[in-house]
């Protein structure tokens, strides 16, 4: 088995599995537990899915011993992220021995694909539902309650859930993730989300404002606009203009100066000089693009049909830091794809120091059924060589970071709190706008989560900047 996610932010905020609190013992009849595993997007599937429950009557328990109704919601981008999914629910499978009336389901990208085995071969399961279909579970729960296997994974081509607003589940009341499309049209050879999440489509720009500007009315001072690929966000209607991401995101970063915008994720082929003008226009549009590299062959990124080549993404990392010098760059990177060389290999290493990358997701290939790449490439990269591959990519960053880092010593940085440390209750947590994590002491100052504040560096680690509060 291989797999290898190297997160380099220590205090990130990404967990792989949460649950959310109780809100309200008294209002509700019935308890929902859920799991998210993966994407940001899954997390903010969740927030929908728990708006839908909690207009069914079910309340949110942080504890599965106490819920009528568990639901995991899946991820199916690389082969470990399934077994840990099939792990969890032969543990609750368990508990549904001692306790039939327990409702069991699936929801997300494993749906569509493990429908029949989780419903019927293994019987792990009661509801299986797919991410464009959560407008279904009130009545599959009905359906499952009678005791039929409740199942829907149709995909949409319009479901955006726009006029649903999300439960914000485990936050931190500062921090908000707000979905702005969903699906992706992109074809990447490698990748099964064009298969569970279904074809592009934007959600009303209108709906997504109106969100945003009631999570900085309940004092969220940072939103995330989340989408596979929000560069190709366009939102047209009849009778009125249509509306580009560049548009967009201008119209969220006007909502407040106090409310900091961010976005994820950006493909390399569609980010636009209209996008990077918007960011370099708006001090609250953080300085931060996450853009996945993938391979830094070009014959690697044709057969991953990337649809540009080494040079053209060089040139557009040049092109960020020509406008705005201070951005913050991450990537994705895969070792090992299908037919690379040691050259091709040597490709990717020269290319991530070239954007001298501030962090970066490293992953082994996987591949994964009825992807692009699973019908016309055989997995021919043998599995050690995968693994040192990885490693060297890893090594590369681990570099790479420490010395973004160290570019750092001596600069300050506007912080928005997001909370107290982890590791010690004298210290707060929070972000810089290019995204990197740092570390404070409170000192006197009456600070709370929420508020910005300007911290100088003066140590650091390769994953966290430390540093101390400047007084203007
Ligand atoms: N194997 C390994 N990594 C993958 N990713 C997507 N599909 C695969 C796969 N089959 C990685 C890509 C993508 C990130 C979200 O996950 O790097 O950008
Ligand atoms: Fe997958 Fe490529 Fe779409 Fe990202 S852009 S979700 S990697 S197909």
């Amino acid at each position: 088995m291989l797999e290898i996610a190297t997160k380099v932010h220590d205090e990130a905020r990404q967990g792989e599995a949460f649950a959310p609190f109780a809100n309200d013992p008294n209002k509700y009849q019935r308890r929902f537990y859920i799991e998210s595993y993966g994407c940001q997007m899954n997390f903010s599937d969740s927030e929908i899915v728990a708006s839908i429950l909690n207009g069914e009557g079910f309340g949110a328990t942080r504890n599965f011993e106490d819920a009528d109704l568990i639901l995991l919601n899946t991820c199916s981008i690389r082969e470990k992220a399934e077994q840990t999914v099939r792990k969890r629910l032969t543990e609750f499978k368990k508990l549904k021995q001692s306790r039939p009336s327990l409702l069991i389901g699936v929801l997300g990208c494993m749906a569509e694909r493990l429908k029949s085995k989780f419903l019927e071969e293994e019987k792990l399961v009661d509801i299986v539902v797919g991410p464009d279909a959560y407008r279904a579970l009130p009545q599959l729960i009905t359906e499952a309650d009678g005791g039929q296997k409740a199942v829907n994974v149709l995909l949409s081509r319009e479901e955006t859930y726009a006029d649903i607003s999300p439960v914000r589940l485990n936050s931190n009341g500062i921090t908000a993730f707000v979905s702005i499309m969903r699906g992706c049209n992109n074809m990447c050879t490698f990748c099964v989300v064009p298969f569970t999440r279904g074809r592009e489509r934007s959600r009303d720009h209108q709906s997504i404002l109106k969100e945003c500007a009631e999570l900085f009315e309940a004092g969220y001072k940072e939103v995330t606009l989340l989408g596979q690929n929000v560069d190709s966000y366009y939102y047209s209607s009849e009778g009125s203009q249509p509306v580009t991401f560049a548009q967009l995101l201008e119209m969220v970063a006007l909502i407040s100066p106090d409310l900091r915008v961010r976005f994820s994720t950006s493909h390399p082929k569609d980010i636009t000089d209209d996008v990077l003008h918007t960011m370099a226009k708006h001090e609250n549009i953080c300085k931060y693009i996450h853009l996945p590299l993938q391979s830094g062959s070009t014959r690697v990124l044709q057969l991953m049909n990337r649809s540009y080549s080494r040079e053209w993404y060089k040139a557009k990392v040049e092109r960020i830091r020509e406008l705005m010098p201070d951005c913050g760059i991450s990537s994705d990177i895969i070792a090992g794809f299908c037919t690379e060389t040691e050259e091709d290999h040597q490709d990717t290493l020269n290319l991530m120091e070239f954007s001298q990358y501030d962090m970066s997701y490293m992953f082994f290939y996987s591949e994964r059924p009825g992807t692009l790449a699973q019908r016309r490439y055989a997995d021919d990269v043998p599995e050690e060589v995968k693994k040192r591959r990885l490693q060297e990519i890893v090594e590369m960053q681990n570099g790479l970071s420490l010395k973004s880092n160290q570019n750092d010593l001596g600069k300050t940085f506007k912080v928005l709190i997001e909370g107290t440390s982890k590791r010690s209750e004298l210290h707060w947590m929070g972000r810089s706008s290019q995204n990197k994590v740092i570390v404070f002491a409170k000192e006197s100052y009456d600070l709370k989560p929420g508020d910005y504040v300007h911290v100088k560096v003066n140590d650091c680690t390769q994953a966290t900047l430390l540093g101390e509060i400047v007084v203007n």
